[in-house]
């Protein structure tokens, strides 16, 4: 049977992890909003808007204001709203911030202290890109990336159309990779991923270098950034030899499909061995179907690989049709 401390911590666990990742979608049941006490309000707010984390990279202003009153809106028939959060909604009431991009706290794992920050927008498409934002296809495939370590572990890593970086980032600081270049066409996007690069590698930039372990330079060392158009005829440099290419949300536009199989083409021929995995989420059937037979065109071979759930980190696996497909070059390969 679960402790009410043990369900107070859960209830606290998952209202800080929705408030990091930017998530409205939250609800409190009468008997959660009881435990919600003076001092569990208190932790939440110490866990959040007033941690170092938050202080430095705050969500969205507007954001917080919709948090804050749902939040006191599910709490206040229960138990007596902490001033302090009366206080921090009045604050963010005032506040007039236009700005449109704002910081996510993507939680790894279980513990709340493993976090990817990343600055990014919740629009869609921002100056002709529809990178400057992290898509459910970047979760699913950090979260399947997370949970098979050892198919990166010591490998050499390109992640096409990177956008603003969460999948590539997070592979980097978990699985174990010797170097990974994290790739994309826009230069809004190329800004963006080496400002997020900065955030959770602090160490990159650098003036700071001297301060660091071996380890964090190490570990900073091997991220690296590239302009890498697909409708670019030109050589992938050749330094550049992958063991692994990743790619999250890149099939969307029928016109790419071709200029994107160029690119792994190219890159096969650097090495025989390469694995490539995408991971997509599929909005449309015939865009998707087209993908397939372009890769079957190109004498490549896939697989899909079954995602059931989330496991170290939150994507919504109720939602629209999702496929990770593994490809390599001209194989008969047996289904997962
Ligand atoms: C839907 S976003 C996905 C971003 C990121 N992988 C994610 O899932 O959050 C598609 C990405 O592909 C990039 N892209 C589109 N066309 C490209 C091209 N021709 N060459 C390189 N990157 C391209 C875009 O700039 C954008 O960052």
């Amino acid at each position: 049977m679960t402790t009410p401390n043990l369900k107070a911590n859960n209830i606290l666990n998952s209202l800080i992890r929705n408030y990091f990742k930017g998530s409205l979608i939250f609800s409190l049941q009468p008997e959660d909003a009881e435990l919600m006490t003076w001092t569990n309000q208190r932790a939440f707010l110490d866990s959040t808007v007033h941690s170092e984390l938050l202080k430095r990279y705050p969500v969205k202003n507007e954001f917080s204001k919709l948090f804050f009153k749902k939040l006191i809106s599910f709490i206040e028939p229960y138990q007596e709203v902490h001033d302090d959060v009366y206080e921090f909604l009045c604050l963010s009431m005032k506040s007039e911030s236009s700005d449109m991009f704002c910081y996510r706290h993507y939680v790894i794992g279980h513990s709340l202290g493993n976090i990817i920050t990343i600055k990014e927008t919740n629009n869609m498409v921002v100056n002709g890109t529809t990178g400057m934002r992290t898509w459910e296809a970047a979760l699913m495939l950090a979260d399947w990336a997370l949970c098979n370590e050892d198919i990166f572990l010591n490998k050499k890593v390109l992640e096409l159309g990177s956008g603003v970086g969460f999948t590539g980032i997070t592979i980097a600081k978990h699985c174990g990779i010797k170097s990974i270049v994290l790739t994309d066409c826009h230069d809004d996007v190329f800004k963006a991923i080496r400002e997020n690069i900065l955030i959770n590698f602090p160490g990159s930039n650098d003036t700071n270098k001297n301060e660091l372990s071996d380890s964090q330079r190490n570990c900073q060392s091997n991220i690296d950034v590239m302009m890498l158009d697909w409708n670019d005829d030109n050589e992938i440099p050749s330094h550049l030899v992958p063991d692994i290419v990743i790619g999250a949300d890149i099939v969307y536009d029928p016109s790419i499909l071709q200029p994107l199989c160029n690119v792994l083409r190219k890159l096969f021929d650097k090495n025989v061995e390469l694995e490539v995995y995408i991971a997509s989420v599929i909005r449309n059937e015939d865009t998707f179907n087209e993908f397939l037979r372009t890769l079957e065109n190109n004498e490549l071979t896939f697989c899909t690989i079954s995602l059931e759930c989330s496991k170290l980190i939150d994507w919504n696996y109720n939602s629209k049709q999702r496929c990770l497909l593994k490809i390599i070059r001209n194989k008969i390969i047996a289904l997962y």
